[in-house]
């Protein structure tokens, strides 16, 4: 459900600060509050408008208006990057329940939602920031993941694609694959959440099935894509199960609740190197069997 209507306007999301509530006639109840565009709002959106009418898409038909709407979220999906370099531009509460709101659209296994997310910011951040670096510094051999974060004696392909991930990362960022102090310099950046504003932590309930990881997964990555369709990007981060410990010393996670994934959450340094690094996939022929159709 919608519980927030923004503007638009001109390819970005627009807020003046003021909101009003959208009343349904039927029953006098709110269904959402909408953010109140100011005249400078109203005049640019206009503006925009004129503009995009005398372009392309004042001739388009409205069959392929919606074609462009369906061509959009493929752009989501090809344009969401691992971010690993962010702004200090703050995130909103706000935008981060809507986001949220939208992740819990996400389907499971009889609509079990097994999830929990737990979100931090601000000096919480910080400190939990600085935990984890003091832990990594001082002994890491001391922390170990609940679930290993790679098979042992990772097999072929996944050993291959693991190695060309890291070719294509570190060569991009100018650093020797041999050059190991480096490659931990850049590591240990996971634990300040790459600069991040907020940073999260998905679990999924210990009692559950293996099953129950494959939602939990969904969860993350719906919650990845409605984050990137309001201009955060962010980086999931298996690394910091590493340091649970660490991390349920800082967050109310109980022992009921395991740490899937980390993730840093943000604006990102549009001139950073890293915005630029696109790490390629495998063609559908490689991963998909497909019987029975033509
Ligand atoms: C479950 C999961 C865990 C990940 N863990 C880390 C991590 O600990 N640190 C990191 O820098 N990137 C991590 N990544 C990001 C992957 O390296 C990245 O998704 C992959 O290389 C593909 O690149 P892309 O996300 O930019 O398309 C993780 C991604 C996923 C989905």
């Amino acid at each position: 459900m919608v519980k927030f209507l923004g503007n638009y306007v001109d390819g970005k999301w627009v807020e003046t600060g003021r909101t009003f509530a959208n009343i349904n006639p039927v029953n006098g109840s709110k269904v959402c509050d909408v953010s109140e565009a100011d005249q400078a709002t109203v005049d640019q959106a206009v503006k925009g408008a004129r503009a995009a009418m005398a372009g392309e898409w004042g001739s388009m038909s409205t069959v392929d208006r919606s074609a462009l709407g369906l061509q959009a979220f493929d752009q989501l999906v090809t344009t969401r990057r691992s971010i690993r370099r962010f702004t200090d531009r703050p995130v909103s509460k706000k935008l981060l329940l809507e986001i949220l709101d939208i992740a819990g659209r996400a389907p499971s296994n009889s609509n079990m939602q097994p999830w929990r997310v737990y979100v931090v910011g601000g000096t919480a951040k910080d400190k939990l920031a600085q935990a984890l670096s003091d832990a990594h510094q001082q002994s890491p051999a001391d922390y170990q993941p609940e679930r290993p974060m790679y098979a042992p004696n990772l097999p072929a392909p996944y050993s291959d694609r693991l190695q060309l991930f890291g070719r294509v990362f570190y060569g991009a960022l100018g650093i020797d694959r041999a050059d190991m102090e480096a490659r931990g310099r850049y590591i240990a950046r996971n634990l300040i959440f790459f600069d991040a504003p907020i940073a999260a932590f998905f679990t999924v309930d210990r009692r559950m099935e293996v099953n129950s990881w494959f939602d939990c997964g969904l969860f993350a990555q719906t919650f990845m894509l409605a984050a990137k369709a309001r201009g955060l990007d962010t980086c999931a981060q298996i690394f910091l199960t590493k340091y649970h410990t660490v991390v349920r010393r800082h967050l109310p996670i109980d022992e009921t609740q395991i740490i899937a994934c980390g993730m840093s959450i943000g604006y990102a340094d549009t001139s950073s190197v890293e915005y630029t690094i696109d790490i390629p996939r495998i063609p559908v022929n490689e991963f998909a069997s497909i019987v029975g159709l033509e």
